[in-house]
């Protein structure tokens, strides 16, 4: 297995030195929201599924419906790496992307990643910056719960239509939305939108879009073809409450 270490890092460490200094250039909103995934990933945890090592549930459902392709993978803002080791098992070559140094640590001290079959390659990048991959490249990029923290649709976009750049022609956009009828984040609408609501979580900071599937393909997938789409209900229990999770996994394609 080919291993490209960012070295094994001490999360504590890590929370304590991307405090914000004077010489640090970087938008004070960027600044915080990669300190909250530091946090997050440093131990601080507010979502059950941040140091969990199965891959996501939705991404297991889909797997069974659905045969994903062989070659290389993007794993947009793959936090402590569960479905990279999924995608490198199946025998993918993957770049697991984030901008949390303390998920990268996780991930490259994880012991799956001393196992894996396929190859990790591990870069930390802000996705919002253009993705530094020439056109054309992947067969696979997933976003498992990332772009949902994208709430500005225009950037929201951007990304999007950054991975068509990036994906091959044949590549497909495997995405987990957390849907507008999720019951944790119903009782944290922050605002509603023409697409579904924005929500805002007291417990970490964060920001999530909602939407239904009929507003995806109309307002985000409008320029990929879809290819599958799969609802998934369960019950989660976040911090000793039950609640009824609403989820949806698309798999679309770019236009040709
Ligand atoms: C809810 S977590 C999901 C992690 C992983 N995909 C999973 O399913 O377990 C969201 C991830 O997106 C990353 N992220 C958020 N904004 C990002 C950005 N602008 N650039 C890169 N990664 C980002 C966070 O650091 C975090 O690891």
């Amino acid at each position: 297995m080919q291993r490209y270490l960012d070295g094994n890092l001490d999360p504590a460490a890590i929370v304590a030195s991307t405090a914000i200094t004077q010489t640090d250039i970087r938008a004070p909103l960027k600044i915080d929201a990669r300190r909250i995934w530091n946090k997050e990933y440093g131990g601080e945890v507010s979502i059950p599924s941040s140091l969990r090592s199965n891959p996501s549930h939705a991404l297991l459902e889909l797997c069974k419906h659905f045969k994903l392709p062989q070659g290389k993978a993007l794993d947009l803002g793959c936090g402590n790496g569960r479905n990279s080791f999924l995608l490198a098992n199946q025998g993918m070559d993957v770049t697991a992307i984030d901008f949390s140094e303390v998920a990268l640590g996780l991930l490259t001290s994880s012991s799956n990643y001393l196992t894996s079959h396929g190859s990790i390659t591990t870069l930390n990048h802000d996705i919002e910056e253009n993705l530094p991959f020439e056109d054309s490249h992947f067969d696979l990029i997933l976003d498992s719960y990332c772009l949902c923290h994208f709430t500005e649709v225009r950037i929201y976009k951007k990304i999007l239509n950054e991975c068509a750049r990036v994906l091959k022609k044949t590549g497909l956009l495997v995405q987990i939305h957390l849907d507008n009828l999720d019951k944790y984040y119903l009782e944290r609408v922050e605002r509603t939108t023409e697409f579904g609501h924005v929500s805002y979580d007291p417990a970490n900071n964060l920001k999530k879009l909602h939407y239904s599937v009929t507003s995806y393909l109309r307002y985000f997938a409008e320029n990929f073809e879809l290819q599958t789409i799969l609802p998934i209900e369960f019950v989660d229990n976040v911090r000793g409450k039950n609640y009824v999770r609403s989820i949806f996994v698309s798999v679309i394609k770019k236009k040709t």
